[in-house]
């Protein structure tokens, strides 16, 4: 039987390749996308290959609120095509953002997307991540991680708001999470991932003049989008990765994460900040 995998940031990018890689390998997607008509042109794209089915749920992950709207929407669409089921959740979605911006909750922008919004897909999908026999979760995370500090009077970094220290920062948190997670949540697998400098328009989207164009420079000496998406189906599938969970890999190997990322009362201190931001947490999974 095919295998189920939903996917954030679907539309573009290490995300887009990852649907078509999944599709390929026989495995049913149904994508997170915040753009309509770019989900459409998704679809039609890989319209062709057969053998997998692919579907998109249209939400944004910029609020606590819109995030679990977005959850709650990928599991009414679960519970209806797969009986309530996924086996693989692929969290890929994030943002890089020049200046300081806060959403709706009064979070910086940069840490919402790409920390609080994993926090709260992930506890939303777990019900059905529960009910399979193979339950795995990969976090996009980024060697960015490794240049970053954890400063308990800046978390959010909103004081002296700087685009890629929120951004390592947020990839910090990654780690932290999927270690935490891998400590907290038996039966499930969770992996964070280093996809190296990858060619997108991840830093292009968001960025004034300045940002984009060195971001537009520094892209072409990245990989293309199927280098690190071979190894992240990989291991989203083998057995091989089953003895590896909370680990960091890059190229399909596990590989130390920043130093920091080990300190448990870091990690503990953050997930229960986490929680507190965001209203959920996972101490009874149904
Ligand atoms: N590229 C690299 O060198 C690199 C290195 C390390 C880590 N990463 C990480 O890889 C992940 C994917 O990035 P990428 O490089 O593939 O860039 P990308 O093409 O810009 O992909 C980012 C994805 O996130 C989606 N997204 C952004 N903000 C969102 C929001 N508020 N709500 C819902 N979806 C949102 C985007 O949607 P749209 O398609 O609508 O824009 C896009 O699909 C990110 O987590 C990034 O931090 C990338």
């Amino acid at each position: 039987m095919n295998q189920v995998a939903v996917i954030t940031g679907a539309t573009s990018g290490i995300g887009k390749a990852l649907v078509e890689l999944c599709l390929k390998a026989q495995i049913h997607v149904i994508g997170l996308a915040r753009d309509s008509e770019k989900a459409n042109n998704v679809k039609r794209e890989y319209r062709d290959i057969s053998g997998a089915n692919l579907d998109f749920v249209i939400g944004d992950l910029k609020d606590n609120a819109k995030a679990k709207a977005s959850g709650e929407a990928l599991m009414a669409l679960i519970r209806q095509k797969y009986d309530g089921k996924i086996d693989i959740l692929m969290n890929v979605a994030g943002t890089v953002t020049s200046g300081f911006h806060e959403n709706e909750d009064g979070h910086e922008l940069t840490f919402a997307v790409n920390h609080l919004s994993i926090f709260i897909i992930t506890r939303i999908m777990l019900p059905a991540l529960k009910k399979s026999s193979d339950p795995r979760v990969l976090v996009v995370s980024s060697l960015s991680h490794y240049r970053a500090k954890m400063n308990w009077n800046n978390v959010e970094s909103k004081k002296g708001y700087n685009i890629l220290k929120a951004y390592k920062t947020s990839k910090l948190y990654n780690v932290f999470f999927v270690k935490e997670f891998s400590r907290r949540i038996p039966g499930v697998n969770i992996y964070a991932i280093d996809p190296g400098l990858v060619n997108t328009e991840l830093g292009l989207k968001n960025t004034t003049w300045l940002a984009y164009t060195i971001w537009n420079w520094r892209r072409n000496k990245g990989t293309d989008v199927y280098y690190p998406t071979r190894f992240m189906v990989d291991i989203a599938t083998q057995d091989a990765y089953k003895t590896m969970n909370g680990h960091y890999l890059k190229a399909g190997k596990s590989i130390p994460a920043n130093p920091i990322t080990e300190d448990i009362q870091h990690a503990k201190k953050l997930w229960a900040y986490t929680e507190s931001c965001t209203g959920m947490n996972y101490d009874h999974i149904d």
